[in-house]
């Protein structure tokens, strides 16, 4: 298994601090290695018959569109303004994003799923790897040429399929339009968290069309672990951090910048899976015919299986059978031994976020969070209940956002936020090192967005800001996976009662 690249992520979260982002010099442009030895190694035949476009309807024009140093491919000398190509060609993984369906473990993936075609070839990968339009998909990304696949996760990928909106975009009055009547030529404005918090989590949790499941992880792919605040510190910014951070919310409230990324975060990340999970739901077959049928795995679609364990705790089934367990000691929160524990990793903190928003309350008995929950542990879940549920939550989750986009935070609010999610953390630690984990990044990022609005000047605030400083280094200590371990081995009761500590430690400090 190959999770530790993603996981390296997640644990560079701590970057989030001092996002100002260093004015780049002089950014030569070279074509990253693995990108010619994608060139060399692309498929012939595919290539001929690669070059035939059908009916295109609204799809992406191609790097080539915005690479021109007038517009955005810059030297850097001035900032990440008008050098966002270069940026992204030299720094961001996204533009590998194609030529990594060539390495090792594309190779071995392809082989294991017994695919009818090579990763680089197969829509089932291209669709994130080098999506060539916006979904529905309209045409099959394998009859691109390679130039286009080339390009990886581009421009467009994230910023909208620009064949409207290219033209329209370098006029003058484009600047004046507003982000409905952008939206209507297929630009998505990332500027706006929810739109960006949808637009990665169409790749990194998935979406009809996008969909890594359990297969594709048996078979070697990283484990998606999405967390908006630590992959948008990670992900090298072609813009400007600091005006980022200033124009966000209805009266540019630089300071809640974090606290609410974070937040829109979870909730978008959350309403991704939901979409995921109902259309797994609508798509599975009670008589699995597609599976039988599918002694090759089809190279252009996932097959839905019910229920799909990647959307469940991978560390309760993939652990040691110790004897005593400490998850037999531990107990299973509202689940019976044995079932399911599903949504471990983007739900534990959810019902915190959408409390804060007052949408609803998901901590009561009754609620669409815990109708789901309990249902999808069940062997064999009923698709009707869990789509309904998923559909109600849904609305609540949309509804939260819209409440947090639009407020202005006050340090008193956002200090609320961290003991909310201290309380929360100190159960969910209890349970997974999902939860653990996710605990530990909510608090790292509202933490800086809590030092953002109440500055570092006054003592108090400084010295518990140190504080609670230390007591996150000390879980992240207990996240961290043992030298040569992809999982969390070492987790068991004695970390997770650590962390705990600690995360009543934080809650005490701002109590
Ligand atoms: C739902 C979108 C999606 C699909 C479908 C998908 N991937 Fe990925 N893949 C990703 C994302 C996102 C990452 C980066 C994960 C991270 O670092 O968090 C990734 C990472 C990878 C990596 C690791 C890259 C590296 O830098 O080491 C490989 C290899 C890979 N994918 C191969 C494949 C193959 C082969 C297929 C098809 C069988 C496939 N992927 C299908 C989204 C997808
Ligand atoms: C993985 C997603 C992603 C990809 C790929 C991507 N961008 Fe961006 N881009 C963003 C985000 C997020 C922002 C920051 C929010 C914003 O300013 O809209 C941004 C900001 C920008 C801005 C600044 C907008 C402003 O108002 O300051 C420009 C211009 C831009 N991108 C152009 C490009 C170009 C050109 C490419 C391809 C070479 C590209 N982007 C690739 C996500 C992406
Ligand atoms: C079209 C699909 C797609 C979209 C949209 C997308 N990503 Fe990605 N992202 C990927 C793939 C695929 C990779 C893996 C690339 C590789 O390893 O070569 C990746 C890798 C990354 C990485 C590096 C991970 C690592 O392991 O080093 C970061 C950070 C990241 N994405 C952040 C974002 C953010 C933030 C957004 C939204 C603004 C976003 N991505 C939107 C597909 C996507
Ligand atoms: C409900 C139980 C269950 C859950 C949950 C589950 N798996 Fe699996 N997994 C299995 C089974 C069964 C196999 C097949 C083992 C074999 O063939 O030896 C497997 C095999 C694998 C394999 C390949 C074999 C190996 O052990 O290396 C990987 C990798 C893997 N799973 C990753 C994951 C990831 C990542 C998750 C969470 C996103 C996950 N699994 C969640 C049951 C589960």
């Amino acid at each position: 298994m190959d999770w530790k690249l993603t996981f390296r992520v997640l644990f560079t979260a701590t970057a989030l601090a001092g996002v100002a982002v260093s004015g780049r010099t002089s950014l030569g442009v070279e074509p990253a290695e693995s990108v010619s030895v994608a060139l060399r190694s692309f498929n012939k035949a595919a290539e001929a018959d690669g070059s035939a476009i059908v009916d295109r309807g609204r799809h992406f024009l191609g790097v080539g569109s915005c690479s021109a140093s007038n517009c955005h491919g810059g030297d850097g000398t001035r900032g990440a303004v008008g050098s966002e190509y270069s940026i992204w060609i030299q720094a961001d993984k996204h533009a590998e994003a194609f030529s990594v369906l060539y390495n090792e473990t594309s190779q071995r993936m392809a082989r294991l799923l017994k695919l009818d075609k090579p990763a680089h070839q197969a829509v089932l990968c291209l669709n994130c790897h080098a999506p060539q339009n916006d979904p529905p998909f309209a045409r099959a990304s394998s009859h691109e040429s390679l130039s286009a696949l080339l390009d990886g996760v581009s421009c467009e990928a994230c910023h909208g399929a620009a064949s409207d909106w290219l033209g329209p975009h370098v006029r003058r009055d484009w600047s004046k339009k507003s982000s409905a009547a952008k939206a209507a030529l297929g630009f998505r404005d990332t500027r706006d968290l929810w739109t960006r918090g949808k637009a990665c989590a169409d790749c990194h949790v998935g979406e009809a069309g996008r969909d890594v499941n359990h297969d594709l992880y048996a078979a070697g792919h990283p484990r998606l672990f999405f967390e908006m605040s630590a992959f948008n510190a990670n992900m090298p910014a072609h813009w400007d951090r600091n005006d980022d951070r200033e124009r966000t919310g209805p009266s540019r409230d630089k300071s809640s910048f974090e606290a609410k990324l974070w937040a829109i975060g979870q909730l978008a990340s959350a309403e991704a899976a939901l979409d995921l999970l109902i259309h797994r739901a609508d798509t599975a077959r009670d008589d699995f015919v597609l599976i039988e049928k599918a002694a090759k795995y089809p190279s252009d679609e996932t097959v839905a299986v019910w229920p799909e364990f990647a959307e469940t705790g991978c560390f309760a089934c993939h652990h040691n059978l110790d004897s005593p367990s400490w998850r037999q000691k531990r107990g299973y929160a509202s689940r019976n031994a044995g079932g399911y524990p599903w949504g471990t990793w983007l739900f534990p903190i959810l019902p915190t976020v959408v409390e804060v928003a007052g949408s609803a309350d998901l901590t009561i008995a009754e609620n669409p969070l815990a109708r789901l929950t309990a249902e999808m542990a069940r062997p064999y879940p009923n698709r009707t209940t869990v789509v309904s549920a998923a559909k109600e939550l849904q609305a609540v989750l949309t509804k939260s956002a819209q409440t947090i986009n639009s407020r202005q935070l006050t340090a008193e609010q956002i200090a609320g936020w961290m003991m909310d999610v201290s309380t929360v953390g100190m159960s969910a630690s209890q349970q997974s090192w999902d939860g653990a984990t996710q605990s530990w990044l909510s608090l790292t990022a509202i933490h800086q967005g809590w030092s953002d609005v109440s500055g570092t000047s006054s003592g108090a605030r400084s010295e518990m800001s140190r504080q609670i400083n230390s007591s996150l280094e000390q879980i992240r200590g207990h996240l961290e996976f043992p030298v040569d371990f992809d999982s969390p081995r070492n987790f068991t009761a004695d970390p997770a009662t650590a962390i705990t500590t600690e995360l009543k430690k934080i809650h005490d400090i701002l109590k």
